[in-house]
Order: structure tokens, then sequence, then C-alpha cells
């Protein structure tokens, strides 16, 4: 370095202290709001990383103020029809793009909040702009400050609670029912500051993660999470031991895929149309007891049971190559030693190309009790708090839509979800989920500008 500006660099702490230190928002880092709505049986929780501004901070006297505004088109809930919801009934935000912090104090100051490594508790005093209604508010906050290559970090932490009423939002006509009148919103951000600014400058220590979300808590869609631990059969080093691994690994599939083999195929022997497993579901998909001894596989497009399995990964897991051949082959060892029968019948895929043409009559006119047990059985595997998708809720779905989901009558998204056939969950079953999930029209989350016609 050249001694100017070495110089230069050793100078910048005194030549900059009384000037406010511009803080932006650091893009190396994932900022994240985070909201909630305690409900009876469920909590909605809401994520968005689309946040933008810019605050200032003035070491000397402690005092910093600044903006903070978040899309609000952007919030996932991990169910999409709510998210839509909420951006147009809740948030409105044809008309209301976005909520904006304005914050003008630090209360009490923090002089030398910069010196990295601790953490340091101050409200953030200013207004928040949510639906067109400006109010006062007064946020908690926890500070915590390092570096990065000479260029000073903070992280900051906060809470609030907000009554959604307070600022004009309106209750869904039946919402209320459901919903906590309290929208709690937890903020965390990571702002940089320019290179060579006072204070941080000395200490070399880079920000610790820890300061924002754990990333499972952040994402509503807990499909970091993995199943439960299974008991296994064979050592790691066997290639039927890295098949059984196998079987409940996600990284299986493509970016994005959660699901794993357990998520829609049993491994035990089943009667008729499935066990009900230990966790009391039933899988969508046909057991793999005794699969590698079929005649035929996925109709005879699978040569043996690998393949099958590597055909299951381009259909449901996102992954367009398949499953490379070594993978296959440990899979296909393990499917094995779970076929003790020398033979075992083919599954009939007629069923499934049946099921795949077949509407449903009178979806709604089924029996709701019935339909809520049903769906711990056969939707919980993916749909729970902590698995692949979070819980189905009733009175958010259109009856059509479960309907057409559910059988893969016609659009289906990311192919993520399996057709159910007609064998293993019957239309009277089908009717029974489908009229508890619907809800009516009374009792409906949400009351559509173009409700589609629950019953035909
Ligand atoms: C999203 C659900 C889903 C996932 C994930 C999935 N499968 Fe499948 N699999 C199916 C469906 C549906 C079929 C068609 C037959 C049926 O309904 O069981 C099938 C068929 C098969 C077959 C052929 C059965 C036969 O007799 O024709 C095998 C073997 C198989 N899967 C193994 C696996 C393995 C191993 C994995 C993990 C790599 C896996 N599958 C992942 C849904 C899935
Ligand atoms: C093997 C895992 C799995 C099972 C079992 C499963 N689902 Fe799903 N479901 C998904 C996934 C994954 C999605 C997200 C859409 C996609 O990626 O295809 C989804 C989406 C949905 C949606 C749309 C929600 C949204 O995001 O708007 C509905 C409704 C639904 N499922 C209903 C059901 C019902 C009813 C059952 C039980 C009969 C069921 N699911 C069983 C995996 C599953």
């Amino acid at each position: 370095m050249r001694p100017s500006l070495l110089l230069a660099v050793l100078l910048a702490p005194q030549v900059a202290r009384g000037a406010p230190l511009p803080l932006t928002l650091d893009p190396s880092r994932l900022a994240q709001i985070r909201f909630s709505i305690a409900a009876p049986l469920d909590e909605i929780v809401g994520v968005s990383t689309a946040v933008s501004g810019q605050v200032r901070y003035d070491d000397a006297t402690g005092q910093g103020s600044g903006r903070i505004e978040v899309d609000l088109s952007r919030f996932r809930t991990g169910i999409r029809l709510r998210d839509r919801d909420l951006r147009k009934e809740f948030f409105q935000v044809d008309r209301y793009p976005k909520a904006v912090l304005d914050v003008d104090a630090l209360d009490p100051a923090l002089p030398g909040l910069l010196a990295p490594g601790r953490d340091v508790a101050a409200d953030a005093l200013g207004s928040l702009t949510l639906h067109g209604v400006t109010r006062r508010v007064r946020v908690p906050m926890t500070f915590r400050a390092g570096s990065r290559a000479g260029r000073p970090l903070v992280s900051a932490k906060g809470k609030l609670e907000v009554r959604y009423e307070d600022f004009g939002i309106p209750r869904p006509r039946m919402l209320f029912l459901k919903l906590g009148r309290r929208v709690e919103v937890e903020i965390a951000l990571a702002f940089v500051g320019p290179p060579g600014s006072p204070g941080p400058a000395i200490a070399a220590v880079d920000l610790p993660d820890a300061g924002l979300f754990h990333p499972g808590a952040v994402l509503p869609v807990a499909h970091l999470a993995r199943p439960r631990r299974r008991r296994l059969q064979f050592a790691a080093d066997t290639p039927e031991g890295r098949g059984e691994r196998l079987l409940d690994d996600p990284g299986l599939g493509g970016p994005g895929n959660a699901l794993t083999c357990l998520s829609c195929h049993a491994t035990g022997d089943e009667t008729e149309r499935g066990d009900v497993g230990k966790d009391g579901t039933i899988r969508p998909a046909w057991s793999l007891w005794d699969a590698a001894h079929r005649p035929k596989l996925w109709q005879g497009l699978a040569p043996d049971a690998g393949s099958a399995a590597a055909l299951c990964a381009r259909l449901f897991m996102l992954a367009p190559g398949g499953i490379d051949r070594g993978r296959r082959g440990d899979l296909g060892a393990y499917l094995g030693k779970i076929s003790p029968d020398d033979v075992a019948p083919p599954l009939d895929y007629r069923v499934l190309a049946m099921t795949r043409k077949t509407g449903l009559k009178d979806p709604v006119k089924g029996d709701p009790a019935r339909g809520r047990a049903l769906v711990a059985r056969f939707c919980e595997s993916c749909h729970a708090e902590g698995a692949v998708r979070p819980p189905l809720t009733p009175g958010l779905y259109e009856a059509d839509d479960i309907v057409s989901r559910v059988r893969w009558l016609d659009r289906v998204d990311s192919h993520q979800m399996p057709p159910f056939d007609l064998a293993r969950l019957p239309d009277a079953e089908l009717r029974d989920i489908v009229t508890y999930l619907a809800g009516n029209e009374k009792t409906r989350i949400f009351q559509r500008e173009h409700p589609v016609a629950a019953t035909p």
C-alpha cells in the first residue's frame, strides 16, 4: 500500500468523526421481514426479503435515523392462494404497495454502537406507514456491529406488534373468527457502511450470521426440515445401506425439491391400499415393499427398481436428469432387500390413468368431520408443521381446485404433489376431504369477488 493511502485509511476515523455515517442494506445478507398472525388452529407466518432502505448513524452522538421499505406484494406464507388473498384483500397492494418505517431517533442514544462484537439495545422511534395510514411506533431493537474488509457492518433485529385495524386494514368478513387482531412483525436487517469509516475499522471480526434469523425459522415452508429419524437396518458403507439413507434425502432431487421417496412411498408390507404408517399417515403412492420383484415397473417404462426411482425423481423431484448410475444402483440394492417374495403382482397403472380423467360429483356434499380425519391420514405426510408444506387451512381453497390437484385433472404447478389414484383415495373419501377443506360460503376465510361455484 502506498504510504499516502495508508495514511488516509488511518486518518479516516478522525476525519469522519461527527459526520453521520450512511449505512446501506448489505447486499450479501438477506434482509428479512417476517410477520405472524395468531389463529386458534394455526399461525400464519409470512416472510419477505424484498426490503430496501438506508439509515444514518452518528457514532459521536449515538443517534440514528433512516427509512426502511418493504414490498408488500412479495410476502410469502407457503400457500399461494393465501398469498394472493393477503395481497388483494388484506394489504391491498394495488393501492398500498409498500410498508414504510421512518426512524427518527434511538432511545436511548447509543454512542459507540459501532464497537464490534456486543449486543446493544435501544428503541427505534419513528412512524410506520401501512395501508395509507401513518402512526407513531416504538420498536425495541438490538444491534451488533462487526466489520468486513474495513467496512463496518451492523445487524439490527427488532419486533413490533401492529393492530391491523389501527391502519384501517379491513378485516375480511369472516376473518375475525379465525385470526388474532395483532400482527407480530419481526425485522432482521444487516447494514454495511462505506470503507474506512470510523469505529469498527479497528477490529476485523466478521458479523456472525447468528445475528439474523435461523434459516429454518424463516421459511414458512420448512423444506429444510428432515423427516423424523428412522431406525436404519443396513450399514452406511454397503450399497443397500447407502440406498436406505437416500430414501429420505431431498438432495436426490433438483434445486428447490423438498420431497423424498418417503414423502410418497411407504416401505412396509401393505395390505390393500396401504398401511397406516407409524405416524398415522397413508402415503399417496404404493409401498416399495416387494417392488424390485414386480414383473413390470412403471408399466414397463423402467427396466429395474433403480430406474423406476430415477423416473420418480424426474417426474416429481425436480431432477430433469434423473438420478446418476451409482445412486440408482444403491437404491436398487436397498429395494432388493425389501423385496423378499420372488414374484409380486404388478401395479395396475390403468387406475392412475383413469384417475386423471375422473372429476368429482358433488364435491362439497361430504362429511367435514370425516374429512378432517382423512386429511390427517392422507395429506399430513407433506402438509404439516415442519413438513414439506404448511398445514392445509380449511376455508382457503376452491373445491374444484382441490379436486384437480389431488387427481391431477388439469394444470399442476410444479408436479411436486403426486396424483392420488382412485384405488388409494376413493371418491367418497376425497369428497369428505374437499367438503372439510373448502368450508362453506359463510365460514370461508376470504370472500372472493368471483367465488368458483362450490356445487355444480
Ligand atoms: C411425489 C411422489 C413420489 C416421489 C417423491 C417418489 N415417487 Fe416413486 N412413484 C410415485 C408414483 C405416483 C408412482 C406410480 C405408482 C404408484 O402409484 O405407486 C411411483 C412409482 C415408483 C416405482 C415403481 C412401482 C411399480 O411397481 O411400478 C418405484 C420403484 C418407485 N416409485 C420408487 C421411488 C423411489 C426410490 C423414490 C425416491 C428416489 C421415489 N419413488 C420417489 C410417486 C413418487
Ligand atoms: C407427497 C407430498 C404431498 C402430499 C401427500 C399432499 N400434498 Fe398437497 N402439495 C404438495 C406440494 C409439494 C404442494 C405445492 C405445489 C407443488 O409444488 O406441486 C402441494 C400443494 C397443495 C395445495 C395447494 C396449496 C397452495 O400452495 O396453494 C393443495 C390445496 C393441496 N396440496 C392439497 C392436498 C390434499 C387435499 C392432500 C391430501 C389428500 C395433499 N395435498 C397431499 C405435496 C403434497
